[in-house]
């Protein structure tokens, strides 16, 4: 690190450290100018008490402050706005380097509107906000590029109701979320890149060191699909009952070349797996490893 400028050191840790959500954070002086900054240096360290932090640099060419921290220095409160697609141009905007007493909810086109326990104002047009008491700033350097850690505490969630179920349950594929990454991308969060990763079971995974030598050496089988197989709690008996009919043509159709068998059936295991079928994929690998 020592070999990079600030700004390079900059660049490519935020190219890596990505994709990054976004703290819009409002924010008031002790005179009741209002600011509003994005702040994709942001994130969730803690749910009880509930804790998020963001960081307002120095900046690298003049090594000045950000208005967001001189307010929070001088005003301890912050609405975080949960920035969504549709916000993400104006967002963008509300970043130019305005002077201090201009109000970037103007210039930036949101709307206010007025929060419940703190006293800067909430973005309306956000569909999640957080008002927040700042109950600690850490400056990390007197440089350049270097960030102050403005911890807060959420005193107050709001969660726009077209987001939850009639039981409350949240909806990812509905909050239209972006984020940050290097330079001047963004990635967006929908319905099309979203996918699950089933959370390892409360007892423990057998491993990967645990995998019969023929499934974890496979030739066609990656590490996701080996993760996926080696989450379950024991390698599953071979179930007499199950019958797949593609898995009986692949073994009629090659009963003569055991080579290739093992190929179809591995990647017929990884098809399933693919699907999240990780049951049936355990009993197509048990299955041939009793033919072949
Ligand atoms: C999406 C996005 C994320 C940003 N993240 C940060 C950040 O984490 N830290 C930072 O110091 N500046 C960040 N910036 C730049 C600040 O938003 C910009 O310097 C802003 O104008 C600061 O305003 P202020 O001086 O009014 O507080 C970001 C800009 C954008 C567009």
């Amino acid at each position: 690190m020592k070999d990079l400028s600030p700004a390079e050191r900059q660049y490519y840790l935020q190219h890596i450290i990505a994709p990054r959500p976004i703290c819009f954070a409002s924010t008031v002086d002790k005179e009741g100018n209002v600011n509003l900054s994005p702040f994709s240096f942001f994130n969730l360290f803690s749910s009880n008490p509930p804790i998020v932090v963001f960081s307002p640099g120095r900046k690298i060419r003049y090594n000045t402050t950000k208005h967001s921290l001189q307010n929070v220095l001088e005003i301890p409160e912050v609405v975080i706005n949960i920035v969504t697609y549709d916000m993400v141009q104006q967002t963008s905007l509300a970043s130019c380097e305005y002077p201090k007493e201009v109000d970037e909810f103007i210039k930036a086109g949101f709307t206010k509107e007025k929060a419940t326990l703190v006293q800067p104002p909430m973005v309306k047009e956000s569909k999640a906000k957080l008002e927040c008491k700042v109950i600690e700033i850490k400056e990390l350097g007197k440089e350049g590029g270097a960030g102050n850690l403005v911890i807060c505490e959420v005193l107050l969630m709001h969660i726009d109701d077209s987001l939850l179920d009639e039981n409350k349950n949240f909806d990812q594929t509905k909050l239209g979320l972006v984020a940050r990454l290097g330079g001047d991308w963004y990635c967006r969060v929908g319905p099309d890149n979203l996918f699950k990763v089933k959370k390892p079971s409360i007892q423990l995974g057998i491993g990967i060191d645990a995998l019969p030598e023929g499934i974890r050496h496979s030739m066609f089988l990656t590490g996701n699909h080996l993760g996926q197989l080696a989450n379950v709690e024991a390698i599953p008996l071979v179930e007499p009952s199950f019958d797949d009919e593609h898995l009986r043509n692949i073994f009629q159709y090659y009963s003569i070349n055991p080579e290739e068998m093992e190929k179809e059936v591995h990647l017929y295991a990884a098809k399933l797996l693919d699907a999240g079928k990780v049951h049936e994929a355990w009993q197509v690998l048990l299955a041939s490893e009793n033919i072949i």
